[in-house]
């Protein structure tokens, strides 16, 4: 059996260990096996090796990693949409098979995008996770979706009928405020309004933001500066990528009834419990598009994702590239860990293993 190079967590919370003995997984006929070129790091893998997401683990050693960017290097017996030699795009998943750090690794064909020209993989490895952690939890409209169902954009209505209302991205410099905030200038909120620190501000409205509110102020601060941005307009939607226990608070009590607040932190309940209303329903995002309720969201989001990247609809995370390959996403994750990651997507290079 072909085998490669993978960086695994060998027992739970040991160290990552890199091995060379791995087997390449062998492409099921919807499937594609992809030669990775890039591979971008998230808070999740950091928190798997570290003991603190075990429902995720199914067996040791477990391989992490949720995104990736390559070329395509087999293709299964049923996939006619892309074609060996391919530059691709995808999601991993907390599956052996399908996880990023590794030479090589599977992926749904549907849910694999084909990289247009202008970007590279370094910046194609930043979209997958943290756009679908974005667009599931506002868009995804199946039964079981985690979501806030708001109206997508291609959809009749959904450029104009938030045009009276204003967005409020709380995070707007992590990975995934950067892509809540371009989904809700697609939208054509009247004013999208995000914390962060100010240094990114020029670089948040380049993508959409109008407004942005210094992350450090006080709770009731940013609250009154939203308000004031806001300018009477009603705030409709929350978008929140950090999971902050004042944030959440203080944007919570800005919303009016029917309102969505959407979070990626699952643990929202402890911080607001005794705010939340069945007139504001909070949604809790789970980020990816093979699991129920966001399965045809993810085949009209992949279909598009070519065309959004080439034209600059969507943009990509900027990315600094940790050097050392496999080795260095130890080195990376720590820095996740310790909060040292500032407006940045991090991402490794595979073939710069020493
Ligand atoms: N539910 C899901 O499916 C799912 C999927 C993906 C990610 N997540 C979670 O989403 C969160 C964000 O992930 P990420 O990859 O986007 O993180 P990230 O980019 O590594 O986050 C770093 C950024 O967070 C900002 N930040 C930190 N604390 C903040 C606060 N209190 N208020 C506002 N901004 C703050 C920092 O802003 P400044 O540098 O500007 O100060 C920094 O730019 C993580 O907790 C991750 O686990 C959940």
């Amino acid at each position: 059996m072909p085998t490669q190079r993978a960086l695994v967590i060998p027992a739970e919370r040991a160290p990552f260990k890199l091995v060379n003995d791995w087997p390449i997984p062998k492409p099921g006929p919807k499937d594609v096996l992809v030669k990775l070129a890039s591979i971008a790091l998230n808070p999740a893998d950091w928190r798997i090796q570290s003991g603190g997401a075990p429902g995720f683990v199914k067996e040791y050693p477990f391989i992490c990693g949720l995104d990736g960017a390559g070329i395509v290097e087999e293709v299964g017996s049923e996939v006619t949409n892309l074609v060996k030699g391919d530059k691709v795009l995808f999601e991993g998943a907390f599956d052996n098979t399908r996880a990023t750090f590794q030479e090589y690794t599977l992926s749904p064909a549907a849910f694999t995008a084909k990289i247009p020209d202008n970007i590279s993989f370094d910046q194609a490895a930043s979209v997958p996770l943290c756009l679908a952690t974005v667009v599931t939890g506002i868009w995804a409209q199946e039964e079981g979706a985690r979501s806030a169902k708001l109206t997508p954009p291609w959809e009749e209505g959904g450029k104009v009928k938030y045009a009276g209302d204003v967005a409020f991205i709380i995070g707007g410099s992590s990975s995934v405020g950067q892509y809540a905030i371009q989904c809700a200038r697609l939208q054509g909120y009247a004013a999208v309004i995000a914390t962060s620190s100010l240094k990114h501000a020029e670089f948040l409205k380049s993508l959409g933001a109008t407004h942005v509110i210094d992350r450090h102020l006080l709770p009731a601060e940013i609250q009154a500066q939203v308000r004031t941005f806001a300018a009477g307009k009603p705030i409709t939607y929350v978008y929140d990528a950090i999971g902050d226990r004042d944030e959440q608070r203080l944007s919570y009590e800005l919303l009016e009834d029917g309102s969505a607040f959407v979070t990626v932190q699952p643990i929202f309940h402890e911080y607001i419990e005794d705010l939340v209303t069945e007139k504001k329903p909070v949604t809790r995002v789970y980020g990816a598009f093979d699991v129920p309720g966001n399965f045809k969201l993810g085949l009209e989001v992949y279909s598009r994702l070519p065309g959004w990247l080439a034209t600059g609809v969507i943009v990509p995370n900027r990315v600094e590239v940790v050097p050392g390959g496999f080795t260095g996403i130890p080195v990376g994750l720590e820095r996740l860990h310790q909060d040292e990651v500032s407006g940045v997507k991090l991402v490794v290079r595979p073939a710069e293993t020493p």
